[in-house]
């Protein structure tokens, strides 16, 4: 297959389990992008910038929202919350930011409220061992309702009256559920369909065509950058199923997620934290419940942007990260949060698993796995001092440079750009 691209077409994707610090990595890259997209997830995410010291959470807005004069998308594959939606939009306004122009997808599935009382629901009926710890936004329960033929997209709260009897059908099905077989109280019409014509009106202005628009602006030779959110770890096929979230997490969810073709694509963004995180449930093989994990989480101030739960914290995962950048494909990894490693004494990499008994250097994402193996590390001079004001490789301490290149050579993917502290300045670029 022969490239016909005239644009860049670029991809950003978490490597590990979400929080690698994507939000900040995309505004940073802003003032070369012309066109930002949303293409997977919802209001389950939360990708933090910071500027001049003020600190935004962007849960389903792009995070290259406050580029006035460019593009920010939300692309048929999200699921987009109104209410959420519209929140954003207006906490922006309010803190007084000048924004980029937002266009929405009309097929973009809606998350309807019944959304997040089931998934609420359901993950309240699960037993204490299967339960996903979900951020309880409705994610899956609108994916569930997508691929049933049962959803509504957003071109349907544009339209009163068909409106009217989508909300009358999805109820019917709802609240049987809702009352039959959690024993919840079911949903009154007018508690829904009242603001969800509402939220047709307010997000009418918003919507048009965006895949026409993507594709029309390969053609103009325009710069996109496609933000994925979570991680690859909790893609539903690839990653720890079924300790996942409901999205084609990976590259390839890129492509369905806004209607641009494959060979669109010109490279491929790994964001890697220089340590591991996860929240939620699931296996997690290098997850530290002691000292280490309690200083990770204290001095990466590891809390979830949506949630505020504590995250799970332990050292570099490269079994699991090899497993990540081989299967998208990363070119250039974007390494975040090196600073909160400074002052450890040693630092320590997960090179391969015990399983068993038996050493092994392959990912397998089964859960018995991945819950039987036990970490074999190496470890690597730790380095002193603050590295936060640090602007290129060279005023690094060199066991700091070493880390890098540790990581470079056992990925063989370079690194382009480090993350030293979480404003946007605080960025070494290596050619990103
Ligand atoms: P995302 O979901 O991948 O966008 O990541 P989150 O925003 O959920 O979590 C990353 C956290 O780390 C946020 O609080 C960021 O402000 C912060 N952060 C990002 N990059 C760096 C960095 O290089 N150093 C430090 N210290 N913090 C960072
Ligand atoms: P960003 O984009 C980290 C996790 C939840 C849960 C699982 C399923 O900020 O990196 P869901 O609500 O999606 O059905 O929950 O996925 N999860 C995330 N973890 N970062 C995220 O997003 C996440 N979005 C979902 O904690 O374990
Ligand atoms: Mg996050």
């Amino acid at each position: 297959m022969t490239s016909t691209v005239k644009g860049k077409v670029e991809i950003l994707f978490g490597a590990q389990w979400g929080d690698e610090g994507k939000g900040k990595v995309v505004d940073m890259f802003g003032s070369e992008v012309d066109i930002f997209v949303r293409y997977q997830g919802g209001a389950n995410a939360g990708h933090t910038v910071i500027v001049e010291g003020k600190k935004i959470i962007f849960k389903l807005l792009p995070s290259g929202m406050l580029y006035p004069g460019k593009v920010c998308m939300i692309g048929n594959g999200v699921v987009l919350d109104p209410e959420q939606f519209l929140k954003e939009l207006r906490e922006l306004g309010e803190r007084g930011y000048e924004r980029a122009r937002l266009v929405v997808s009309p097929h973009a599935h809606v998350v309807m409220p019944y959304h997040k009382t089931l998934d609420k629901a359901q993950e309240s009926h699960r037993s204490k061992e299967h339960k996903i710890g979900t951020t309880g936004r409705g994610i899956g329960p609108c994916y569930v309702d997508k691929y049933a033929r049962n959803g509504l997209r957003v071109e349907d709260l544009l339209d009163a009256d068909s409106l009217r009897k989508k909300v009358a059908d999805a109820l019917e099905e709802k609240n049987h559920i809702l009352t039959k077989l959690y024993g919840e109280n079911p949903i009154p019409f007018d508690e829904i369909y009242e603001p969800a014509r509402d939220w047709g009106k307010a997000m009418a202005p918003y919507v048009g065509d965006t895949t026409d628009l993507l594709l029309k602006a390969v053609d103009e030779g325009k710069h996109i950058l496609l933000e994925g959110a979570q991680g690859t770890l909790l893609d539903i096929d690839h990653g720890t199923y079924p300790y996942v979230t409901s999205s084609s997490t990976t590259t390839a969810g890129g492509f369905t997620g806004t209607g641009l073709p494959i060979n669109s694509l010109t490279r491929v963004i790994a964001v890697v934290k220089a340590y591991t995180t996860r929240v939620g449930e699931g296996p997690m093989p290098t997850e530290d419940k002691g000292e280490l994990g309690e200083s990770l989480r204290q001095k990466g101030g590891e809390f979830g942007a949506v949630t505020g739960r504590a995250r799970r914290c332990g050292w570099l995962d490269m079994v699991a990260l090899r497993y990540a950048l081989r299967l998208n494909g990363a070119d250039v990894i974007a390494l975040t949060k090196l600073d909160v490693l400074s002052d450890m004494d040693e630092i320590k990499v997960c090179t391969s698993y015990d399983v068993g008994g038996k050493k092994t250097d392959a990912f397998n994402t089964n859960v018995d796995f991945l819950e039987e193996a036990k970490p074999l590390y190496e470890t690597l001079p730790g380095w002193k001092g603050d590295i936060s004001h640090c602007e290129s490789l060279d005023s690094l301490p060199p066991t700091a440079r070493d880390y890098i290149h540790y990581i470079e050579k056992a990925t063989g993917v370079s690194v382009a750009l480090i993350g030293v502290g979480a404003d946007r300045n605080q960025t070494i670029n290596l050619g990103l």
